[in-house]
């Protein structure tokens, strides 16, 4: 059964009134640009085609329940009961066990939406997904997107997809309490077929670029390490402060105002570690307008360089890769790949690779085998497609 179906049987389930519709929003890969987002930088995410898909039906009063296929208990709150339940700090609702983790991300989209107000009308709402839960390839900003579009059309809220996404991150940020940037939510909710969502994190400008990987006859294959990783926790907030720290020490409102011309003074200005964290910063924003400039003047083919250079950068100076994510991308790049690195907030999750369509079958082989030399639990490996981002399916 497909991930839509499963959202129609799960509402159906629950006894729910008339169904209104489903909307669904995509899950996305980083093409370049990692940890740049909540430095104010550039990122060049795409839509994948993974989806999920939330099924909604009416009520007759002001509740809200969300159901979902990754737990049997659906969850249910009064809408007006949303701003007490999220209110305090970031995650405390999910942290005190009044809501579980998955359910905070639909609910947490309710709130921050209809910002205290109680909903117009209640809803019962069934969420499904075929996007992989911790591979890096942000299942979260797909619930998200999807609740997003949905109460946008249910509730009469006239945001934009951009409004839709920092609904999202308000969502990631409060309700579930992950430290994370906006990237993930445009890339998931404004994505375009065959395109990468080009966003300047700081003014949200957005501009789509062809990537012509189907015309080129190229692939993006994922290589999921299978190792779980978790940005409500530890690592992933530890880089965040760091960035903070250096550009406090710089005097610049975010990393996003330091050139490579200028990390000879960061160098004397940081300590040893911080430094390497801004120059990660500073030189990936400057990869990300370099991939731009040449997927536009001489196509997918000519970005290798710079999806390797990234990965270095994330392993050397940001080490946010582990050794499983290196190996992924070593052995891809022996069995041919044009370029390969580490997607999504690292510490684990995926590594993509752009690969020949004759090639595909070979890195698979190539990546599974070292796997299992180096000792490794088996990874997944699977091709995706750049596709359009939130809509109503139905
Ligand atoms: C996670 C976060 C994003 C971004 C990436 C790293 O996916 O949700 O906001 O910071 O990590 O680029």
């Amino acid at each position: 059964m497909s991930a839509i179906d499963d959202a129609r049987g799960l509402l159906a389930g629950l006894g729910a009134g008339d169904p209104l519709g489903v909307w669904s929003s995509a899950g996305r890969a980083n093409l370049i640009g990692e940890h740049t987002d909540y430095n104010e930088g550039f990122v060049l995410p795409f839509a994948i085609d993974r989806r999920t898909y939330a099924a909604v039906a009416e009520r007759s009063d002001r509740m809200i329940r969300v159901a979902s296929t990754f737990d049997p208990d659906p969850v249910e709150v009064d809408s007006a009961a949303l701003a007490e339940l999220f209110a305090g700090e970031p995650g405390a609702a999910v942290a005190r066990g009044d809501v579980p983790e998955w359910a905070a991300y639909p609910l947490g989209v309710a709130w921050a939406a209809l910002r205290g107000k109680p909903a117009p009308r209640g809803l019962d709402i069934a969420i499904a997904s075929d996007v992989p839960v911790g591979a890096g390839l942000s299942s979260s900003a797909a619930i998200e997107g999807a609740a997003a579009a949905a109460f946008d059309e249910l509730w009469s809220l006239g945001l934009a997809p951009i409004d839709q996404a920092k609904v999202g991150r308000t969502a990631e940020n409060e309700a579930v309490g992950a430290p994370t940037g906006i990237m993930d939510q445009v890339s998931s909710i404004m994505g375009r077929t065959d395109a990468a969502t080009f966003l300047d994190c700081r003014t949200l400008d957005v501009e789509s670029v062809d990537l012509g990987f189907a015309r080129e006859g190229l692939e993006v294959l994922v290589m999921d390490t299978r190792v779980a990783h978790s940005h409500a926790t530890g690592g992933y907030r530890d880089r965040r402060d760091a960035c903070e720290r250096a550009a406090a020490a710089m005097g610049v409102p975010a990393l996003r105002d330091v050139a490579v011309s200028d990390l000879d003074r960061a160098a004397e200005l940081l300590d040893e570690v911080t430094f390497r964290r801004a120059k990660h910063i500073v030189t990936e924003n400057a990869r990300v307008l370099d991939t731009v400039r040449a997927l536009r003047e001489s196509g997918p083919r000519a970005i290798g360089e710079l999806l390797l250079a990234s990965h270095a950068s994330m392993r050397d100076d940001f080490e946010i890769s582990v050794p499983e994510l290196d190996l992924a991308v070593d052995t891809a790049m022996s069995a041919g790949a044009i370029g390969a690195r580490m997607t999504g907030g690292g510490f684990g999750g995926a590594a993509i690779a752009l690969v020949e369509h004759d090639l595909v079958d070979e890195v698979c082989v190539g990546v599974t085998g070292a796997f299992e030399e180096a000792g490794y639990g088996e990874p997944r490996t699977f091709t995706v497609h750049p596709s359009d981002g939130a809509h109503r399916d139905a």
